[in-house]
């Protein structure tokens, strides 16, 4: 059951598409959890083995209770347990009980601003959640279970994006790669070590000046004649676009969006003026229908060089530097040259020029014209990624009517799912990125986004060769499976490990023949409105164990998955809440190994190896060993089940 209750004015952002009509809130409104509404706080008292699930891309458990989340799209490379917000908004939690006679209850606070999620951090057994603004539309959903609920909240939010499917292969990126010989090395590296590839990524680094919509012609003299060769071989280049646009005489985007008032205003109706990547930029008003469909358009440069994939980035938006508060630190810095400083200035200084990153008063200091309406950033913040990509999304439809683009964003909100994927931001090279990148999988899905993806082998600092092939072994279960590292960084392409290659090249022949399998549950997933990565609880709720367990997931309904994610270790204790049997990608082969019985084992798994495993009764395809997504054919598959198949499995394909 839907319900929709409406406090203040709330902005409509467009995430749900089938509105219900509103109820006015009563207070002693039944629901199966008891809530308390109080202008801008929501509570809600749980019960001590009560789970919440849900908050999509942030830190954390898959359970959420114990912290607080804020929903506010964030560029924090630094994903710790003690941070509050990543790069996504997604304001959707649902509590389920140990009662199993108890219905759970899904909660969406559809809000563009800043809204906590007090998740029993404050108070062990009570969530407390803050809407700052104070307007917000309130979805309750209530069922019999978290799946239920799911698919009822995801039918009110609208179907998520489909992918062209060879956005299902294995990427290469590098933030860094500086020329079309870059390109052609990478793509020759991987032929010449038999290592499949599908798609190379393009950083900011194509561009010219890092200006969105230029190509680098010193650097890319033959960008077209790159784009055709590489996809005459089967290898998409994939560029990113930014979130600012640099303020530059001459610059066709700059002066189009400086004359037709496209770009987002400060106090004083000015131009805002902030640094990226590019420099001193403007922040085109994705906000503005008008705005947004001008910039959207200008994906057309690429297009029109054939390319049919793009990754949208820097859209929180991040701000390295307002121009009024940097030259406010550097008149400080000028104030304090020549003098002796005591330590309390010293680390007044270093603070001042550590805040002018995503500074909070710049995201309150500029306006959006948002249906003719001027509107403060901080009240709509994380529309700002959403609808960049919506817009491309939509020049795409325009633009190439009968072609799938891929699309990924970094920053999102709820509706966004439409549109595109997310890959998880700038993680880190470290073990414990591996696990949170897992607990990410099933959250997301809850909140409709289906494609994601995260920095395999971690973005920043150095990976080790042993975190790459544990992270290939997970990264070949995520639909956008993509190598991405920071500049500056260790080399991570698959062929700088040659000790391994064939353990990766193992890897990728396990990811292409689950490819049919891995795709086919993704458009199950979009069809249904259900997710393609679930906790173990949404299918053993009884089972406490099941519950509780924070490191294994259930694809579709037929598999699970229980990935080795730290180090020195040959392999895991693995809990099967039923019996299941083991299948082995060892040597591009596959293996059927045993059936464990319901309990604790101890599975092992050498590095460079790869495992799933299949319920009782189940079956799932495995395809043939090929070498790229084209050559990927869902119809010469193999079906490999545990014990006798009972539940014929059902094989979607484009
Ligand atoms: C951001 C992105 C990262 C990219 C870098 C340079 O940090 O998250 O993926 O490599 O910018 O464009």
């Amino acid at each position: 059951m839907v319900k929709r209750y409406i406090f203040g004015t709330p902005i409509d952002t467009e995430a749900v598409l089938n509105k219900p009509d509103a109820s006015i809130w009563q207070a002693d409104e039944e629901t199966p959890f008891p809530i308390l509404i109080d202008g801008k706080n929501i509570k809600i008292n749980m019960n001590k083995g009560d789970i919440v699930y849900g908050l999509g891309e942030t830190v954390r458990g898959i359970n959420k209770r114990g912290h607080k989340y804020i929903s506010y799209c964030t560029d924090d490379p630094k994903h710790t347990e003690d941070k509050n917000s990543l790069y996504g908004a997604h304001n959707f939690i649902m509590l389920n009980s140990t009662d199993e006679t108890m219905e759970t209850l899904g909660i969406f606070v559809d809000n563009p601003g800043r809204v906590t999620f007090d998740i029993g951090a404050t108070d062990t057994n009570v969530i407390n959640i803050e809407v700052t603004s104070g307007s917000y539309d309130l979805y309750l959903i209530s069922g019999p279970s978290p799946i239920d609920v799911i698919k009822e909240f995801r039918a009110l939010i609208g179907k998520s994006y489909i992918p062209p499917k060879w956005g299902f292969g294995y990427a290469q990126s590098r933030w860094g790669y500086k020329s079309s010989e870059d390109f052609r090395e990478v793509y020759r590296k991987y032929k010449e070590s038999e290592l499949p590839l599908d798609a190379i990524y393009m950083d900011i680094d194509y561009m010219e000046g890092f200006k969105d919509f230029t190509i680098n012609r010193e650097t890319f003299p033959d960008f077209e004649e790159l784009v055709k060769e590489l996809s005459d071989e089967g290898v998409r280049l994939v560029p990113i676009i930014d979130g600012g646009v640099r303020i530059e005489e001459g610059y066709e985007t700059y002066e189009e969006g400086v004359k037709n008032n496209y770009f987002c205003k400060d106090e004083n109706g000015d131009d805002f003026v902030v640094g990226v990547w590019p420099g001193d930029c403007h922040f085109p008003d994705m906000l503005n229908d008008e705005a947004r469909r001008w910039f959207s358009l200008k994906y057309k440069f690429l297009l029109d060089k054939g390319i049919r994939g793009f990754w949208n980035d820097m859209n929180e938006p991040a701000i390295f530097y307002s121009r009024k508060n940097l030259k406010k630190a550097l008149e400080k810095a000028e104030d304090y040259k020549g003098r002796s400083l005591d330590l309390h200035e010293f680390w007044e200084l270093c603070g001042t020029f550590e805040g002018l990153q995503n500074n909070p008063e710049d995201y309150k200091s500029f306006y959006h014209n948002y249906h003719g309406m001027r509107v403060n950033h901080e009240d709509v913040h994380n529309l700002f990624g959403y609808y960049m990509t919506r817009g491309a999304s939509e020049a795409f439809k325009e633009l190439l009517p009968d072609e799938k683009v891929l699309m990924f964003s970094r920053a999102s909100y709820i509706g966004m799912h439409r549109y595109g994927g997310v890959w998880m931001g700038d993680n880190q090279s470290v073990w414990s990125h591996l696990g949170l990148n897992l607990r990410m999988l099933p959250s997301l899905n809850m909140c409709g986004f289906l494609y994601i993806g995260a920095d395999m082998g971690g973005f920043g600092c150095d990976t080790t060769e042993d975190l790459m092939l544990r992270w290939g072994a997970l990264s070949m279960f995520m639909p956008l499976m993509r190598n991405h590292s920071a500049l500056g960084t260790r080399e991570q392409e698959l062929y700088r490990f040659p000790e391994s290659k064939a353990l990766f090249r193992n890897l990728l022949t396990a990811r292409y023949r689950l490819v049919p399998f891995l795709y086919s549950e993704y458009l199950k997933a979009v069809r249904d409105n259900a997710p393609m990565f679930s906790p173990l609880g949404f299918f053993y709720g009884k089972d406490m164990i099941a519950r509780e367990c924070e490191d294994q997931l259930m694809i579709g309904d037929s598999a699970m998955i229980a990935p080795v994610i730290t180090q020195n270790a040959t392999g895991r204790v693995v809990y099967f809440p039923e019996s299941m049997k083991e299948i082995i990608f060892r040597d591009g082969e596959y293996i059927e190994g045993k059936i464990y019985e319901k309990g604790h084992h101890y599975v092992e798994l050498p590095l460079g190896e790869a495992n799933i495993f299949i319920r009782d009764g189940y079956e799932i395809p495995i395809g043939k060993a090929v070498t790229s997504i084209d050559a990927v054919d869902s119809s010469s598959v193999e079906y490999v089940s545990c014990n006798w198949c009972s539940h014929k499995y059902e094989m979607l394909d484009d």
